[in-house]
């Protein structure tokens, strides 16, 4: 296992440019099992995650070829419809695989994925949806079976609203079944993060008669057959509120290219509340963090478009070293603070119980050895790093391998000083 050794203090300055979008590309990659022909994606990020959706597409029978950002996939009408524990374990995404395989090939298995690091996270939204488009589910032995009547999936009516608002997941596997659904399809409730909309536009562009995207209904018309296209997946927008933040957290200067700044809006706003504020033009942002007081600024998590639970852990770390209280909300996973623990080890005067943490600033922050416990968790122990004095060790970083790709060498372009190395304490 690798680690970062990170020595802090330095300002990071300069340019770098984002990587496709890791949350876009996965369901897109799993989209292709409703294609005929082949779809080339590019700008397909370099990352762990992907790497096992294209385990997983191979082990359903679909032919990949992938190299330098490119990922070719060829998907059959007939193949495996199990997506095994071992892949669904590794990554909750792999359930993205259920509504195409049940509307391609008539049935689909997938084990429950069960809860994670960032609390319960269930599925019964997706199932509920598959319900709707006249799915017959069952439920043995931790697996899902779901199998479509003899005609196919059928258009229907899904509510896909949840108790903590929508799911992007969830959205996404109803939209992908009900492409190839007779008739037609309304979703009620369905997530509006920019990631639904790169999928239906890609659909689309395949063939797919999607509207409504971006907004909570979308109105589907099934289609027979779906055809594949060559496609660019969009840039990472959390990627790019990961920079800024480093950049911001460290008193420096970042300009992050090849991104879509329209999507940050959220971040935007607080960022110059806090005092770091944020310059955009066509495809770039760039914070001047260089000069002034940072400011204590308290933010709340919520589904698109409010400020992203996937920027909360970034937010909280750069709060660390703002003047005054922050108070940091996540309304989507409420769980998901356990880089509060690590950051106190750093010297962050912090606290959380179920549903917010509280950031108490400006604290010097301290090198020190931490453990990354999620994606996120990992980018904000490297962001605390960066700012921190002296030596930091980010243990764990395979978590962030999963979504961020070559992120020491896009900090080491801005003058970070974060370096990559086995970790001999590992197994
Ligand atoms: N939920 C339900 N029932 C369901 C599904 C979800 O109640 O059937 C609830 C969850 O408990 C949670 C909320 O809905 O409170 C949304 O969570 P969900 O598990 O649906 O999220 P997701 O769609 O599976 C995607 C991203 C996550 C991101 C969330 C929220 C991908 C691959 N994952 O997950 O990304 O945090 O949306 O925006 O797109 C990450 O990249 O670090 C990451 C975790």
């Amino acid at each position: 296992m690798d680690r970062f050794r990170i020595q802090g203090g330095t300002p990071l300055s300069g340019e770098v440019e984002v990587a496709g979008s890791k949350n876009a590309a996965l369901p897109i990659l799993a989209s292709t099992l409703l294609l005929e022909g082949e779809a080339t994606l590019s700008r397909v990020p370099r990352l762990r995650d992907v790497e096992t959706m294209c385990g997983l597409l191979e082990s359903l029978d679909c032919a990949i070829v992938s190299g330098s950002g490119l990922v070719q996939v060829r998907a059959h009408a007939t193949g495996s419809t199990q997506a095994p524990y071992g892949i669904v374990r590794k990554m909750r995404a792999s359930i993205c695989v259920l509504g195409p395989l049940l509307a391609r090939r008539g049935t689909a298995e997938a084990a429950l994925p069960g809860g994670c690091v960032l609390g319960a996270r269930p599925i019964d939204i997706h199932l509920r949806g598959l319900e709707s488009l006249g799915a017959t589910l069952s439920l043995d032995s931790g697996v899902v079976r779901a199998k479509a009547s003899r005609g196919g999936l059928q258009g229907g009516v899904a509510n896909l609203q949840g108790p903590r608002g929508s799911t992007v997941l969830g959205t996404a596997n109803i939209l992908m079944a009900a492409t190839l659904a007779r008739g037609d399809s309304t979703l009620k409730g369905c997530a509006r993060e920019p990631e639904i909309k790169a999928l239906a536009e890609f659909l689309n562009a395949c063939g797919a008669r999607i509207e409504g995207h971006g907004s909570s209904e979308i109105n589907i018309q099934g289609v027979d057959r779906l055809h594949g296209v060559p496609w660019t997946i969009p840039p990472d927008r959390i990627e790019a509120g990961t920079l800024l933040l480093a950049g911001a957290a460290t008193g420096g200067k970042v300009r992050v290219t090849r991104m879509a700044p329209a999507e940050l809006k959220a971040l935007f706003e607080v960022m110059e509340i806090a005092g770091a504020p944020v310059q955009t033009g066509p495809d770039w942002a760039e914070v001047d963090a260089e000069t002034g007081r940072k400011r204590a600024t308290s933010v709340t998590t919520g589904p698109w478009p409010d400020f992203p639970t996937d920027l909360q852990a970034q937010w909280t770390a750069f709060a660390a070293v703002c003047e005054g209280r922050s108070e940091i909300k996540d309304s989507v996973y409420p769980e998901r603070f356990l880089h509060v623990a690590e950051l106190r080890r750093m010297g962050a005067d912090a606290g959380w119980e179920s549903g917010k943490a509280w950031v108490e600033g400006p604290s010097t922050l301290q090198g020190a050895p931490v453990i990354a416990s999620d994606l996120r968790a990992s980018a904000a122990l490297v962001i605390g790093g960066l700012a921190a004095t002296g030596e930091t060790l980010v243990k764990r970083i395979y978590h962030l391998d999963r979504g961020y790709e070559s992120l020491e060498t896009k900090l080491a372009a801005l003058g970070g000083r974060v370096v990559r190395e086995p970790d001999p304490e590992s197994p």
